[in-house]
């Protein structure tokens, strides 16, 4: 069947009407404390979960604003209609379009797509990953001080996050660590070298499901932060990286969580 043709077709329509509504500057409403959600939001999952249905009506689609569909098929498409939503809300210009299917709880196939830059980012098992119409890796960093990191903190209960921590310590070891807030996008950038790790705690199965199988298609690696395997509908965290990092990133990881930080945070004042 050509789920990945299909996907990526939805995602290039859904992606074309999220940048159209972006030019609009839209309002936003709050589901919850912080959580954004707007029209192009709805919009867009609404769009993706009529075609879906209409090409494979039998499958399950679980989809963040809550259109999805119920079924006992062993197949499941994971959509976030618009990653990304509070950089959207907000005109910065850094969010995309993600759908993930699974078969018998392994994800076989998977579409990023950001309208800005138009760039297509694409994975199949097996088949290698892809961006527009290049095959992509991961880079060869292979220590923590050459490599450029992401991480993100969710919306939801922002302020009980203990990633400030991770965030700290990984930038005092590293080039950097970039807060895109895009979860996808963070995701493809590791699977096309851009970054070399990306983490985050309490993301959602739609977040990651076509990114994490990028990241492995792309030669990297994908575990839970502690290295156990990563389950996208299961796991409390995530770490993605690019293979050569990952026994460094996890050693960094569990001092943090054992308590031990290598560089103290500095006082104010
Ligand atoms: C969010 C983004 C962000 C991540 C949050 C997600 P949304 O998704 O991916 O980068 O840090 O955890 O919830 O709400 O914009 O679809
Ligand atoms: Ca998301
Ligand atoms: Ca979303």
């Amino acid at each position: 069947m050509p789920y990945l043709e299909t996907a990526v077709e939805i995602a290039r329509e859904a992606g074309a009407l999220v940048a159209h509504h972006f030019e609009r500057r839209l309002p936003f409403q709050t589901k919850g404390e912080f959580d954004l959600v707007t029209e192009a939001d709805h919009a867009s999952e609404k769009l993706i979960v009529e075609r879906l249905r209409s090409h494979f009506p039998s499958h399950a689609i679980v989809a963040e604003e809550g259109g999805g569909h119920q079924s006992a098929s062993s197949y499941c498409w994971y959509v976030d209609p618009l990653d990304g939503t509070t950089n959207f809300a907000h005109s910065f210009p850094m969010f995309n379009v993600t759908l993930g299917l699974a078969h018998a709880g392994e994800m076989i196939a998977g579409v990023v797509y950001d309208p800005i830059r138009q760039e297509l980012f694409t994975a199949e098992r097996g088949s290698g990953a892809w961006l527009n119409n290049r095959r992509i890796r991961v880079s060869s960093a292979a220590h923590l001080n050459l490599s450029l990191a992401a991480t993100g903190f969710p919306s939801r209960k922002r302020h009980h996050n203990v990633n400030i921590h991770f965030y700290y310590q990984a930038a005092m070891a590293s080039h950097g660590v970039r807060r895109t807030g895009s979860a996808a996008l963070d995701l493809a950038y590791v699977a096309c070298g851009r970054l070399d790790y990306f983490w985050e705690f309490g993301l959602k199965p739609w977040d990651m499901a076509a990114g994490t199988l990028l990241v492995q298609e792309a030669g990297g690696r994908v575990s839970d932060m502690i290295g156990a395997p990563h389950a996208i509908a299961a796991s409390d965290h995530l770490l993605a990286d690019n293979a050569f990092l990952h026994a460094e990133v996890l050693e960094l990881f569990a001092e943090i969580f054992r308590g031990h930080l290598r560089v103290p945070l500095p006082p104010v004042g």
